[in-house]
């Protein structure tokens, strides 16, 4: 008999063929809406499987619900979705999709620097609002990438990535990390900082640790204090690891010159989110990863990684 999964959204076609192969499965079959609380209260008590994205939390009430589970597949890198505690206590092993996905959410990452520096969205919508008159000097002015200095918090995968962009952007790169990154500061030229040295220096600073209890706020209004009144904030990981009031405050005092935010606290925001009417903020709806093929990559090694661990095998990628 093929154990039974639930996958929490829609997939391609392909991929839902490749899991119908080995398993029986069920599945919320929206494509851009989350699967509603209850329908998942109601599913996972069946299953061995669950195939599951960002977008839902599975707690300890889920997993408590869940007494067949055995794999707890999340299409993302980040998995602060899930009470690894309470899944651990079942043995139930939790599977993520890394490496995959580096080099995409590092474009991006880069990509929301360089529109928040130089102020693209504004520019768009400068034309789009009939506001071009003529050309002037100091029109729609942003600040320059090359040659300033890059701060990343966080040197793992995604954050050396980014520093491989910006060494091709002539930036001066330095980090912060829990521990030092020997091999990056060889290959790459990244120089290590303490904590408040690196927001005191920073031009850019790019937040590229994942969500945590230990990262939970971790940049806040000390941190903002510290930084120069023409720099600028890049969050592309969680929103949870930034204090938004301390972000707003610093964005609407003149302490940092700008932000360029792909992610926030609670997601999604709509129009009325406070940032999004601040001209010196660029928003993004959470695209880090977003590019056709990547996507369909982290669908695929999902899939795989619960074949895998339901067939008794270890799968590609695991957090317990
Ligand atoms: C992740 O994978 O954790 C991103 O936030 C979405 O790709």
């Amino acid at each position: 008999m093929k154990p039974k999964i639930y996958v929490t959204r829609k997939l391609e076609d392909r991929i839902i063929a490749k899991l119908e192969k080995y398993c029986e499965v069920s599945m919320w079959d929206k494509e851009d809406i989350p699967v509603p609380r209850e329908v998942l209260m109601a599913e996972v008590p069946k299953v061995d499987g669950l195939y599951c994205l960002l977008t839902e939390t599975i707690d300890q009430e889920i997993i408590r619900l869940a007494p067949r589970l055995k794999v707890i597949s999340n299409m993302a890198v980040g998995y602060n979705n899930i009470d690894l505690t309470a899944a651990r206590e079942r043995n139930i092993v939790v599977t993520n999709t890394p490496d995959i996905l580096t080099e995409t959410t590092a474009d991006l990452t880069f990509a929301l620097l360089m529109a928040t520096a130089r102020r693209i969205v504004e520019a768009v919508d400068y034309i789009k609002n009939n506001q071009w008159q003529t050309w002037s000097p100091m029109q729609l002015t942003g600040r320059d990438v090359y040659g300033a200095t890059l701060g990343i918090i966080g040197m793992g995968r995604i954050g050396s990535a980014l520093a491989r962009r910006a060494n091709g952007f002539a930036m001066n790169v330095v980090y912060h990390n829990r521990n030092r990154s020997p091999k990056e500061e060889q290959e790459l030229g990244v120089q290590y900082l303490e904590w408040e040295e690196l927001f005191k220096t920073s031009d850019y600073i790019c937040v590229m640790v994942p969500y945590s209890e230990e990262t939970k706020n971790l940049i806040a209004e000390k941190e903002f204090q510290l930084m120069k009144e023409t720099s600028m904030l890049i969050n592309t990981s969680r929103g949870g690891i930034v204090n938004e009031d301390a972000l707003y405050h610093a964005l609407t005092n003149q302490q940092i010159w700008a932000a360029g935010l792909d992610v926030f606290e609670q997601e999604p925001i709509d129009n009325t989110n406070r940032f999004v009417s601040l001209p010196n903020v660029t928003t993004l709806p959470h695209i880090g990863s977003a590019s056709m093929a990547t996507r369909l990559k982290m669908e695929e090694v999902a899939a795989e990684n619960l074949i895998r661990v339901l067939q008794g095998r270890s799968p590609l990628y695991s957090v317990i």
